[in-house]
């Protein structure tokens, strides 16, 4: 089933390729997405996660999101979110930053993504939500003033970008002192030791790093038939749809579950 334009984008992705029309494809495919793909039940655009252990609590309406909603608990597990100002980058359809706003019960969220058609659907999808706003813009020049956020939270966003370390370097400006940068993504495996090269900003500490990949494919496995319900639904590009939602049988899926690709979660905290 493997798509050759996949492939090829992933190994470009790998190879740190042609950086600026990368980010520019990206934010096409994105926007090509949210245009023609309106799903009111599609909030979410990640591979998921499943943790070891009991399920962590979650609303019965929310249950149907629980694999991708992973992700995102088990970024802030444990930080200080009640009464934060939270700032996530990539926020796609805005699922993400919804639970958040939704169960953590912080000051505010605000969630910026570069795909301005994203955008205007994640404000749609997410009117309901409390102290939860969208806003375009680019993680490589965050629109936003010095040490105005507690915590930044950005998921399976960053192999979007042409320049991680640019971006790392606005996330240590707009944090306030004391504050979390909690960061999840994947690369291929031989690539970990430069992410984290990258993620290496100056002025912020790393506190935690997990592998998360095991967890990933058992979330991929969750969704696997719910996923292809909806890919079944799409007129043109299955076989490159089925890669990008890493299918079972899709390489992406082949490589996490075969460890070619490592999927990693990073924290660190703004020194004061
Ligand atoms: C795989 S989706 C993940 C969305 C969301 N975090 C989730 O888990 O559902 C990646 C998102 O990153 C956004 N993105 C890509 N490049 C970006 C950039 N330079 N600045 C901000 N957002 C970007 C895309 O538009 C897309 O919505």
């Amino acid at each position: 089933m493997s798509s050759p334009a996949f492939s090829r984008m992933l190994d470009a992705i790998d190879r740190g390729a042609f950086p600026r029309t990368r980010k520019w494809a990206w934010r096409g495919l994105y926007n090509m997405l949210s245009r023609f793909w309106r799903d009111d039940d599609w909030r979410f655009m990640n591979y998921g996660f499943v943790p070891d252990g009991a399920p962590f609590p979650l609303k019965p309406e929310d249950e149907e999101e629980r694999a991708f909603i992973g992700l995102y608990q088990q970024a802030v597990e444990g930080l200080p979110v009640a009464g934060a100002r939270v700032l996530e980058v990539g926020s796609g359809r805005g699922g993400g930053s919804r639970y958040l706003a939704r169960y953590y019960a912080p000051a505010s969220v605000v969630g910026l993504d570069y795909s301005p058609e994203t955008v205007r659907l994640a404000r749609r999808l997410n009117a309901d939500a409390p102290a939860l706003s969208f806003e375009t813009g680019d993680a490589e020049r965050l629109p936003f003033p010095d040490g105005s956020f507690d915590i930044v939270i950005n998921i399976e966003s960053s192999h979007c970008y042409a320049n991680v370390p640019a971006f790392t370097a606005e996330v240590a400006r707009v944090l306030a002192p004391g504050g979390w940068f909690t960061f999840a993504d994947m690369r291929g495996r031989g690539m970990i030791a430069e992410l984290d090269r990258q993620l290496a900003a100056p002025g912020l500490e790393l506190a935690e790093g997990r592998d998360l990949s095991k967890g990933v494919v058992a979330a991929l496995n969750m969704a696997d038939a719910r996923k292809r319900a909806r890919i079944g639904k799409a007129f043109l590009m299955q076989r490159f749809i089925t890669e990008f939602a890493g299918a079972k049988g899709s390489m992406l899926y082949k490589g996490l579950a075969g460890g070619e690709v490592s999927y990693v979660a990073r924290r660190y905290r703004k020194v004061a």
